[in-house]
């Protein structure tokens, strides 16, 4: 079992020992380890049980340090960078030699981010090393956003998981590259693509995607849980599996065809900031129930909504 206590010093001292341990970020939890020492990276790829071709993110604790890892930021990055770091942004950079292959995949951008929770920027900032961290499940499942929930997959392979408590926004980061100088979303995330475009105009956002080498973020049955999901209209739904227990998942409303036990609101009040927060915290005890198919229903697709939907998409593909 893994260690779990808030103590960075204790942190930094398995990860200066070449270790992978666990990190909170505002997002989700990470697995982390140096992003400098290739033999170190592996290690992550490994525990994640991760294929090799999907590519990491280098965390920082200031654009200061970006710069020695990338060989440019295009103007755009740059007036995001400022506006929403620390934040659930990750930006795609032209890269420097001194980032392994491995952490790329070999392609010729790396992605940064800044990430908002204060045990994770005081870490980063004692480390003489960036930090590159997936998040800390198994490949294809849903991120974790509590300690607890990294401890009972990956308690086994890693010494300490950082408790820095629950997570604040729930989803990952935004993923925004520039290919052709084009702001591009590859992966909707914590940043909501409104507040992007109040910054920098139009973005094009990519569409999911089943394989793509060079986006693989873009998979199409990540974050899934173990049950069959099923997304759809609810009252609908219900209907057509009436002779079936379900787990359900919604958005605000109650049903009183199934135990109170077998659902779960996202938000009550109807809050998307709320609704992302709980997000994988719900699929993950909705997995636990003993009942074969979870029903969801999408939530309002604008804001964070979009990313909300975006993962019960895949969950569900
Ligand atoms: O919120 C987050 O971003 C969390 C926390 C821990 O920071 N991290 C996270 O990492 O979600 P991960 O590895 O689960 O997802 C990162 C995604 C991957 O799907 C990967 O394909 C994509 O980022 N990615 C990384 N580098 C890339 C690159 N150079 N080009 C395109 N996609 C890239
Ligand atoms: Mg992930």
């Amino acid at each position: 079992m893994a260690l779990i206590n808030s103590d960075i010093n204790q942190a930094a001292s398995f990860l200066k020992k070449g270790e992978i341990i666990s990190i909170p970020t505002e997002t989700v939890y990470g697995l982390a380890g140096n992003a400098l020492n290739a033999e170190v990276v592996v290690k992550i790829f490994e525990i994640k049980n991760r294929p090799s071709f999907d590519p990491l993110i280098v965390h920082t604790h200031h654009l200061d340090q970006i710069r020695d890892f990338v060989t440019g930021i295009p103007e755009q990055a740059l007036v995001l960078a400022q506006a929403f770091w620390p934040g659930p942004l990750t930006l795609l950079l032209p890269r420097k030699p001194v980032i392994p292959d491995i952490v790329t995949s070999g392609l010729d951008t790396v992605a940064v981010r800044i990430p908002h929770h204060p045990l994770t920027l005081a870490l980063l900032a004692q480390l003489p090393f960036p930090l590159a961290a997936p998040s800390a499940n198994p490949f294809g499942y849903i991120s974790p956003t509590r300690a607890s929930h990294v401890n009972d997959q990956l308690g086994e392979k890693i010494p300490f998981i950082l408790d820095g408590g629950p997570c604040h926004i729930g989803v990952e980061s935004t993923i925004i590259g520039f290919p052709d100088a084009v702001p591009t979303v590859f992966r909707l995330g914590g940043k909501s693509v409104e507040e992007i475009e109040e910054k920098i105009g139009k973005v094009q956002v990519m569409p999911q995607s089943s394989s793509q080498p060079n986006a693989p973020g873009m998979l199409k049955s990540h974050y899934a849980p173990g049950k069959k999901v099923i997304l759809g209209q609810l009252p609908e739904l219900l209907a057509r599996y009436r002779d079936q227990e379900v787990g359900l998942l919604s958005f605000q409303n109650f049903y009183q065809e199934v135990p109170a036990a077998h659902q779960i609101q996202l938000s009550p009040q109807g809050n998307l900031h709320e609704a992302s927060q709980r997000l994988f915290s719900a699929l993950r005890a909705l997995d636990q129930l003993p009942v074969k198919i979870i029903l969801a229903e999408p939530v309002p697709d604008q804001g964070l909504g979009r990313a909300i939907n975006d993962r019960l998409k895949r969950a569900s593909a």
